[in-house]
């Protein structure tokens, strides 16, 4: 298998907090790896340099084999690299549908093709039937979806889900699971930032656990949960 994503020695520092710490890991093609941690481990600061939001203080991100780590966002998305965000980023005052074509516009020139795209990507993720809906006016579940959604419009070969389970129902949590299944079979290679560890367990391949910046263990779900440094800085504590 091809490494599509390569994290070396990582580096984020905010003034004197290092959110990141010399962090090396990569993703095959084809993977679903989870990324888990405690509140304020760095996960989401790992998803802002590798999408650039932001750029590392020190280490590099390369992508497909292409060094992205000075790229700006939407290079990066243009190169087939999606994101959703922890706390949803629609435009609350457009519709589902106006929503995701925006991003499908992203990778089409043509309006008809984008809007073809655009009908399918909703269709996937389960929101058809909210299609001419204000996304403002979507709850919790449908918001994430929509996130989902965005991300997938933009046509990308990795997908960076940053909590999209947080805050949905057992049974809800259940079609997610199949939607992120659904995504993989597609093609579509996936790092998981998620703190619901039945989703992580159930779905990754391997999972990556950070710490205080740092990366303490990866492996298989059964290594990483057998792993007593995981079970004492995270598992230990956790209630699901
Ligand atoms: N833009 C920023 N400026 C300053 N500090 C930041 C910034 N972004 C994140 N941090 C800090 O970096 C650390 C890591 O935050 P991050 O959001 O990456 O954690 P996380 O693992 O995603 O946590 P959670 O599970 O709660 O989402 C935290 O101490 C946070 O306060
Ligand atoms: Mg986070």
């Amino acid at each position: 298998m091809n490494s599509i994503l390569e994290i070396k020695n990582a580096t984020k520092k905010f003034g004197g907090l290092i959110a990141n710490d010399n962090i090396t890991f990569s993703v095959q093609e084809g993977e679903i790896v989870g990324l888990v941690g405690p509140n304020g481990a760095g996960k989401t600061t790992l998803f802002n340099s590798v999408s650039g939001a932001h750029s590392l203080t020190s280490g590099q991100v390369v992508f497909n084999g292409e060094d992205i780590t000075k790229k700006k966002p939407y290079e990066i998305c243009k190169l087939g690299v999606g994101r959703t965000f922890q706390i949803p980023q629609s435009l609350n005052e457009m519709s589902v549908f106006e929503n995701v074509l925006v991003a499908a516009l992203n990778r089409h020139g043509s309006i008809s093709v984008a809007k073809e795209h655009t009908q399918k990507v909703i269709a996937m993720c389960g929101l058809a039937s909210f299609i001419y809906m204000h996304a403002g006016n979507l709850n919790v579940m449908q918001k994430k979806r929509l996130e989902i959604a965005r991300a997938l419009a933009t046509e990308p070969k990795l997908l960076l889900l940053d909590e999209t389970m947080a805050g949905l129902s057992g049974v809800e949590r259940k079609e997610a699971i199949n939607l992120i299944q659904r995504i993989k079979i597609s093609g579509i290679t996936i790092l998981m930032i998620e703190h619901v560890m039945e989703v992580v367990m159930n779905v990754s391949d391997r999972v990556v656990v950070l710490t205080s910046g740092r990366l303490l263990a990866e492996g298989t779900p059964e290594e990483v949960t057998q792993n007593q440094q995981v079970i004492n800085a995270y598992l230990g504590g956790m209630t699901n």
